[in-house]
This record gives C-alpha cells, structure tokens and sequence, in this order.
C-alpha cells in the first residue's frame, strides 16, 4: 500500500470529515487511525455542545454515527466517576483524551471455571491528546476519573458500533451483559424514557 503522511484534523470536524474517507474501506490501520486521533489538538470550542455532564456517573454523548461504520462519541467523567470492567463486542476501540485525565487498568480475560479475583495486566494514565487503544485480544478494561477535583472528557471512537457489551466483577470474574444508550445525541439531551435503560456500563 502507498505510504501517506498522517493527516492533521485542525478541528472536530475535521477529524470526522478524514475518519469518514478512512472508513468508507473496510480495512483498518490500527495504527494510523490512532495517530490521527493523536493529531487532533483538543480545543474545547469544538467539543462544547457535546460535553454534557451527569451529577452521578459519567456519561455516553453520541457525536458522529459514520453512516452505521463507526460511532463516535464524547464521554464525560465527573470527579470520581469510572467505568465497570468490561469488553468491546468484537470492536475496535480508540479512546483520545480531551480534557483532563483517566486511568485506564487492563485485566486478562478470566477463566470461567473459577471464582476468583480478576489478574490485573496494567494500569496507565492518559493525559490530554493521548489516544489509547483496545479490543477483545488485548483484553478487558476499566476507565476511571481518579481525579476529585478535575472532571475529565475523552472521545471514544467504535468499530463497527455496538450497544451491548459484558460488565465483570472484579471479584468473581463474573459477567453481566448490559445494554448501553446515549444520554445526548448531537448536542441534544435524550428524552428521559429513553434514556431508563442507561444502566451499568
Ligand atoms: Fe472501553
């Protein structure tokens, strides 16, 4: 394949006008997509409307559904806030920080015979423009705000999209599938019925 400079969005729009062309094939360069998000210098101007917080737990902001190929979104963490343990449904997973920080900690996936504590395989901090990645063979993770006293913002691209995924118990090892929903889309709260279902993840 003919090698191209990595491209550098100037804005959001930007950023999902080049992941537009990129997936518009179905091949993916895991390594230039995450090098582009990287490009992307945060500025809060271009994400403002999407960055809509939650008092209690963080919260999934719909931003771009790439024409059913890719979801991207914007999710807010207040001071404190995290994630469950879980899994990404056969997904690609690009996590770019915009704001603030989160660490991120890795588990292997566990074995499903035995009861017990879940093994931890790393734990990172990512800091502002960084863009992590993850998938199923990588293994499980937790995202979480440490922070009390800084809220944090990141940008989550998925593919393909996905509304399901497993949650685990540290503990046991245990999973629990739960189904997750958008708390704004395009800068726009989500009715409350439809936003009853947002539970867990
Ligand atoms: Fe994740």
């Amino acid at each position: 394949m003919e090698q191209t400079e990595v491209l550098k969005p100037q804005t959001l729009d930007e950023l999902i006008q080049i992941l537009h062309q990129i997936f518009s094939s179905d091949t993916i360069n895991v390594e230039e997509v995450q090098n582009i998000m990287e490009s992307y210098e945060s500025n809060p101007l271009d994400w403002m409307k999407y960055a809509q917080f939650d008092q209690y737990r963080y919260t999934r902001n719909l931003v771009d559904h790439g024409n059913g190929k890719f979801n991207l979104m914007i999710l807010c963490w207040g001071e404190g806030h995290g994630s469950s343990i879980h899994d990404h449904t056969d997904s690609h997973c690009f996590l770019k920080m915009l704001q603030g920080n989160l660490k991120e900690t890795l588990f292997e996936w566990p074995d499903k015979k035995i009861n017990e504590e879940m093994v931890k395989k790393s734990e990172n901090v990512l800091k502002e423009n960084q863009c992590a990645y993850i998938n199923d063979s990588i293994g499980l993770h937790r995202v979480e705000n440490s922070s009390h006293t800084e809220s944090a913002v990141s940008l989550h691209l998925y593919i393909p999209p996905f509304d399901a995924c497993n949650t685990f118990d540290q503990r046991t090892g245990h999973k629990n599938k739960v189904t997750m929903t958008f708390w704004s889309k395009f800068g726009n709260k989500t009715p409350f019925e439809t936003a009853l279902s947002h539970e867990n993840n």
